[in-house]
C-alpha cells in the first residue's frame, strides 16, 4: 500500500448548484482534518468549477472535472477542454463514467482519446470501466475489463502512468445501492493491477491507484478499503452529503 496514494474521490454528477456547493464546502470545511497520505478530490459539474476551486483552496480537497473533450480547442459546441480545466486549476477529471458512455456514445476509442487529452494538459485522469450485470451473469467480466483497461491506456506511455488513476465501477452496483462484496470487487482490482503489471511492469502496477466505484458509503467503506488491491473510492451519492463523505475519508486514513 505504501507504493501508492490512496485517492477518495467525489463524483457529484449532475447535482448541486453554486449555492448548494457553497453550502457543502461551509459544511465539511470543520469536518476533515488535517492532511493525511489519503488525497481527497471533489469532481463537480463544469459550471461549478472555479467556485470550488476557491471555496477548497485552503482545505485539502482537490478539485475534478467530470468529464472533458478530446481536442483541446475547435469547434464542438457546447464542450470544455482538458487545458481550459487545468487553467482554472482542476487536478484531475474522471474519464468514461458508464453514465457517459451509456447517454453520450463514449467509447473505448474516445475514451483514449480523452486519457491523451488529459495528460498532455497535465490532468490525472480518473479512468472508469466496469461490466454490466448481464456482462457479470455471462462470466466476461474479467476479460471485458482487461479490454477496457487496454483500450483506455493504448499508447500511454509508462513514465505517464504515475498520472493515471482506474476506478472500477461494476454497473450494477451504481447508484442502485448495490454493492459489489468486497471479495468481487478486489478480485476485480487485483485483476486491473495483472494486466497493467502486464502491459508495464511491476513498478507501474505497484505504484497504480485502483479505485472502487459503487453504493460506496459510509458503511461498506471501511471493509472495501480494507482489500490489498483497493486504493480508494469513486463515491456518488455518499459524496453529496458532508458528514457521510468525510467518514468515507477517515475509513481511507
Ligand atoms: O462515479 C461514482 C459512481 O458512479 C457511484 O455512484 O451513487 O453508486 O456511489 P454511487
Amino acid at each position: 500500500r505504501r507504493y501508492r496514494k490512496t485517492i477518495i474521490a467525489g463524483n457529484w454528477k449532475m447535482n448541486k448548484t453554486l449555492s448548494e456547493t457553497r453550502a457543502f464546502a461551509e459544511e465539511i470545511k470543520d469536518m476533515l482534518g488535517r492532511p493525511k497520505w489519503c488525497e481527497v478530490v471533489l469532481c463537480v459539474p463544469y459550471v461549478n468549477i472555479p467556485a470550488a476551486v476557491r471555496l477548497f483552496k485552503e482545505s485539502r480537497i482537490a478539485i475534478g472535472a467530470e468529464n472533458c473533450h478530446y481536442e483541446s480547442h475547435g469547434a464542438y459546441t457546447g464542450e470544455v477542454s482538458a487545458e481550459m480545466l487545468k487553467e482554472l486549476g482542476v487536478k484531475y477529471v474522471i474519464i468514461g463514467h458508464s453514465e457517459r458512455r451509456q447517454y453520450y456514445n463514449e467509447t473505448d476509442f474516445t475514451v483514449n482519446k480523452k486519457v491523451h487529452a488529459a495528460l498532455e494538459a497535465g490532468l490525472h485522469p480518473i479512468v472508469c470501466v466496469g461490466e454490466s450485470l448481464e456482462q457479470r451473469e455471462l462470466g466476461v467480466t474479467m476479460e471485458l475489463i482487461a479490454y477496457q483497461v487496454k483500450a483506455a491506456l493504448a499508447g500511454v506511455p509508462a513514465d505517464k502512468m504515475r498520472h493515471v488513476v482506474i476506478a472500477y465501477e461494476p454497473i450494477w452496483a451504481i447508484g442502485t445501492g448495490k454493492t459489489a462484496t468486497a471479495e468481487q470487487a478486489a478480485e476485480v482490482c487485483e485483476s486491473i493491477r495483472v494486466v497493467i503489471r502486464k502491459l508495464y511492469g511491476a513498478r507501474v502496477a505497484r505504484a497504480v491507484t485502483i479505485q472502487y466505484g459503487g453504493s460506496m458509503n459510509a458503511k461498506n467503506a471501511a471493509e472495501l478499503l480494507a482489500q490489498p488491491d483497493i486504493d480508494g473510492g469513486l463515491i456518488g451519492g455518499a459524496s453529496l452529503k458532508p458528514a457521510d463523505f468525510t467518514s468515507i475519508v477517515n475509513d481511507a486514513n
